[in-house]
């Protein structure tokens, strides 16, 4: 096998529990990273947790255990999820893993031999009380925003990585790469905002808090945030000792799938800091739309939302992942409603697909004993439907390559809407009571039934759990990509599984 992929997704801070955002960009790489399995791909999908900072010593603190005990909690929580979800990762970093504190430290120290990254003072607004730097734009009438006393202007010793220096490389790399950063709009988002007017130099190291990957050559300083956090995508793969390894597998990676206000450090940051490295730089960085719920932010404080597996244990993994995939345009906001996710279900889920699927298996149950059989009585009405179904393939492709999936699950519903119209229009319980309408009538079941099989490989990225029951039911193991390119597949003379419900229509709330 030669074709690789590698996707990852940001790793999220444990400060708190992961709640339905960090579900959303995770299920969106794990249907990207099936889609390229299914295709033939060996793929490598990243996730994992950004354990370092003030935020969780401080958070550590107020519950009397240490940031490693209080991030362990966490994460052990975030690993349940993902199984909830069915979550395909291949690698689950912690920047708490010790192999990835040792790179970081090496890639540090090289910066710094090299002379990118310099000693220098970080100056900023201090609330003293709260320990905390922040921004003019941060706070709130020139109060610290967590506690509203004044802040101070102080200067602490700081290392900088030398950002400015590679303004030019980064531009002439956006020329030349020109589908870098998706959606192309970001990119010009960046350019206005952040790199025309001057990069900074930006500061990567801090005295002011312990919870960090120590500078070893200055143990008063613990690495900060960005190289820390970033450098994740290649320490994983076991950089800087690359003989052997992922590394030379997988980099530079395919994807770093992204929410939008984290583009930034993704386009502008990473490549310097790689650049830096002299390494290759990652292909592609696509920042997604933030899920809000009713219209704001999810947020803890504002107590908008439940833990996901609520969702999940009422509707259903493969709803929840659905409507995730389904609901939200490629790159913009998209709203998270349980009446929202309650009205997809049931139009996509139970009344299209799940409908589809018990009647077919039902009427073929009734009318044939389960007896899958073909005798090809064709009509222009078949062709119709058979070209449809074999087309979606390629269109399934253009649209993952453009990561616009729930552009490529509309296709697919759309032709499963087209297989219901079918029975409709073909009537089968009509040529069920003529006897002289025997074959016509078990073509008809087979032409829904092989439609149904070739529709349910293209759904298998998206929800798998259903799949396998839709493929249990019609009792066959050709469920491979290369089976689709022709109707016809489907075995015969096989006997269907009892049908199953599929999704039950939910009532709304
Ligand atoms: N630790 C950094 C990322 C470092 S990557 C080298 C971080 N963590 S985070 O916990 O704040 O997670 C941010 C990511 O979670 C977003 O970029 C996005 O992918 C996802 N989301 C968090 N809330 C979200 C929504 N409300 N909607 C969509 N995605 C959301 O930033």
């Amino acid at each position: 096998m030669n074709k690789k992929y590698y996707i990852t997704t940001p790793i999220y801070y444990p400060s708190a529990e992961f709640h339905i955002g960090h579900c959303y960009t995770t299920i969106i790489a794990d249907a990207i990273s099936r889609y390229k399995r299914l295709t033939g791909y060996e793929v490598f999908f990243q996730t994992g947790s950004d354990e370092h900072g003030e935020k969780i010593e401080k958070k550590a603190a107020e519950k009397g255990v240490t940031p490693k005990e209080y991030v362990d909690k966490i994460i052990e929580n975030a690993k349940d999820l993902w199984s909830s979800l069915n979550i395909s990762y291949d690698y689950f970093i912690r920047t708490t893993d010790k192999n990835h504190e040792e790179a970081v430290q090496k890639i540090f120290k090289q910066l710094y031999d090299q002379g990118d990254i310099y000693k220098g003072e970080y100056k900023g607004l201090y609330c003293i009380p709260c320990e905390s730097f922040w921004t003019e734009s941060q706070l709130i009438e020139g109060n610290c925003p967590d506690c509203g006393r004044p802040v101070k202007e102080v200067s602490e010793e700081a290392y900088f990585f030398k950002l400015s220096k590679y303004q030019k490389r980064l531009v002439e790399f956006y020329e030349k790469n020109p589908n870098f950063i998706l959606p192309l709009s970001r990119k010009n988002e960046m350019l206005n905002n952040f790199i025309n007017p001057g990069l900074e130099d930006l500061c990567v190291s801090r005295t002011s808090f312990k919870w960090g990957v120590p500078v070893d050559f200055d143990t008063n300083h613990v690495v900060y945030v960005w190289v820390d956090a970033l450098s994740n995508y290649i320490t994983s793969l076991g950089y800087p000792n690359c003989e052997n390894s992922l590394y030379q597998k997988f980099w530079p990676a395919d994807l770093h799938l992204v929410g939008k206000e984290i583009v930034r450090f993704h386009v502008i940051i990473w490549p310097c800091l790689l650049m830096a490295l002299n390494l290759p730089l990652p292909k592609q960085v696509f920042g997604h739309g933030w899920l809000k719920i009713d219209g704001g932010k999810i947020s803890k404080s504002l107590g908008n939302y439940k833990d996901p597996r609520e969702y999940i244990n009422s509707y259903g993994v493969d709803a929840v992942r659905y409507y995730a995939l389904r609901e939200v345009p490629f790159g913009s906001d998209g709203n998270f409603s349980e009446e929202a996710l309650i009205s997809r279900t049931n139009s996509d889920l139970a009344n299209n697909l799940g409908n589809l699927v018990n009647r077919t298996i039902s009427m073929s149950h009734k009318y044939f004993d389960g007896i899958v059989l073909n005798p090809n009585i064709s009509d222009n009405i078949d062709n119709d439907l058979k070209s449809s179904v074999l087309a979606l393939k390629d269109i399934v492709d253009e649209k993952m390559n453009e990561l616009k999936v729930g552009e490529a699950i509309e296709e697919i519903m759309e032709v499963l809407r087209k297989c219901n119209k079918y029975i409709d229009e073909t009537t089968p319980w009509s040529l069920a009571k003529d006897k002289s309408k025997k074959e016509r009538l078990a073509t008809v079941l087979y032409n829904l039934l092989e439609s149904i099989r070739i529709c349910t490989i293209l759904l298998s990225p998206f929800i798998p759990t259903t799949c396998e029951n839709i493929f249990k039911q019609l009792n066959t193991t050709i469920t491979d990509y290369n089976s689709i390119t022709k109707f016809g597949a489907l075995q015969t003379n096989n006997i269907l599984n009892k049908p199953e419900i599929l999704f039950t229509r939910i009532e709304s709330k």
